[in-house]
C-alpha cells in the first residue's frame, strides 16, 4: 500500500484540480486545495510556504485564460519559479505539472508559449519533477466547436485528434505525484485517435447541432500552423480509458 502523503494541488478548485483532490482524499492522502481563492497564490507567492510545509508532492494544474502571449509567459513562468523555489525550501520531493502534448512545437500559439515557459521553468529549477503533457480534454470540445464556428459552419484543422477525459487526466496526475519523479516528460492521451473533424461532429451530433463540420488544411490551431500529428503523441503515451461516447453518455 502507498504510504499516506500530503499533496498540495495548485489549482485545486479547477476542473482537473478538484478531481485530483477528491482522488487523493478517497485514497486516504492529505490533499490541500490551493488556489488564489483559498489564499494560496502561485503567481504572487502568497501562502505557499505554509501550504507546502510537510508536503511530499505538488500537482500544479493552475490556469490563466488570456490571448496575451507576454501575460501568459509571465503567469506560467513566474508561478512555476515561485512554486519550485518554495518546494525546495520546504523539502518537497516532487513537482508534477500538467502541460499539453507537443507544446514545444506549437509555441506560435500564445497559450502554448505560456505552457512552454512553464515547462522550461520547471525543468531548469533544480527541483525533482514530472511534466505530464495531456492532449485536449473531452470537456474542451465545446470551446473548440465554438471557436471554429463562423457563419453557420464549423471549419477545423485537417489533423488527427485524441482527446482525453478530465477524470483520466486527474488519475494520471495523482499516480505521477505518488510515484517517483521522472525528471522528464510523459505524454497522456485518450483511447481513440481520429480526425479533429470527426470528434467535433460526434460532439455536435450529441448536442443536436446539425451545423456542417469541414476539415480545412488552411485552418491553424489558434495561431500555430499544424501538421497531421501536431496535437497527438508522437511516441509512447499513457492511455486514458474514457471514450468520447462514454463521456457524452455520462
Ligand atoms: N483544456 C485542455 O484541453 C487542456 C489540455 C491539456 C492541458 N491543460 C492544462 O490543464 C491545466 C488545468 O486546466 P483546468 O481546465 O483544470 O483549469 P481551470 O478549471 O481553469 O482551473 C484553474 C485553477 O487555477 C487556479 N489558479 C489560477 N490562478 C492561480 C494562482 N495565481 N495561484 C493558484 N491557483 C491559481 C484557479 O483558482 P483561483 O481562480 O481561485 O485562483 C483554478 O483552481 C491548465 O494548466 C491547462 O494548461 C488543458
Amino acid at each position: 500500500m502507498t504510504k499516506m502523503k500530503k499533496v498540495v494541488v495548485i489549482g485545486g478548485t479547477g476542473l482537473i484540480g478538484s478531481k485530483a483532490v477528491k482522488l487523493l482524499q478517497d485514497a486516504g492522502h492529505e490533499a490541500v486545495t490551493a488556489s488564489s481563492r483559498t489564499g494560496i497564490n502561485a503567481y504572487t507567492g502568497e501562502g505557499l510556504a505554509d501550504a507546502l510545509a510537510g508536503a511530499g508532492a505538488v500537482i500544479d494544474v493552475s490556469n490563466m485564460m488570456s490571448f496575451d502571449r507576454q501575460a501568459l509567459v509571465d503567469f506560467f513562468g513566474t508561478s512555476s519559479r515561485n512554486l519550485t523555489s518554495a518546494e525546495k525550501a520546504a523539502g518537497v520531493r516532487h513537482h508534477v505539472v500538467l502541460s499539453i502534448v507537443n507544446a514545444d512545437q506549437l509555441a506560435a500559439n500564445p497559450y502554448m508559449a505560456g505552457k512552454l515557459a512553464q515547462e522550461e521553468a520547471v525543468a531548469s529549477s533544480g527541483q525533482a519533477y514530472t511534466i505530464v503533457r495531456a492532449t485536449q480534454f473531452h470537456e474542451f470540445l465545446e470551446t473548440l466547436a465554438g471557436a471554429y464556428s463562423a457563419n453557420g459552419v464549423v471549419k477545423v484543422p485537417d489533423i488527427d485528434f485524441q482527446p482525453i477525459a478530465a477524470d483520466d487526466v486527474a488519475a494520471a496526475l495523482v499516480e505521477a505525484a505518488l510515484g517517483e519523479p521522472r525528471n522528464g516528460t510523459v505524454d497522456l492521451a485518450g483511447p481513440e485517435r481520429s480526425s479533429f473533424e470527426s470528434f467535433i461532429r460526434t460532439y455536435l451530433d450529441a448536442k443536436g447541432d446539425a451545423r456542417p463540420v469541414h476539415a480545412d488544411a488552411s485552418v491553424d490551431y489558434f495561431g500555430a500552423s499544424v501538421l497531421a500529428g501536431s496535437l497527438v503523441p508522437g511516441g509512447d503515451f499513457i492511455k486514458g480509458r474514457v471514450t468520447v461516447a462514454e463521456w457524452l453518455k455520462a
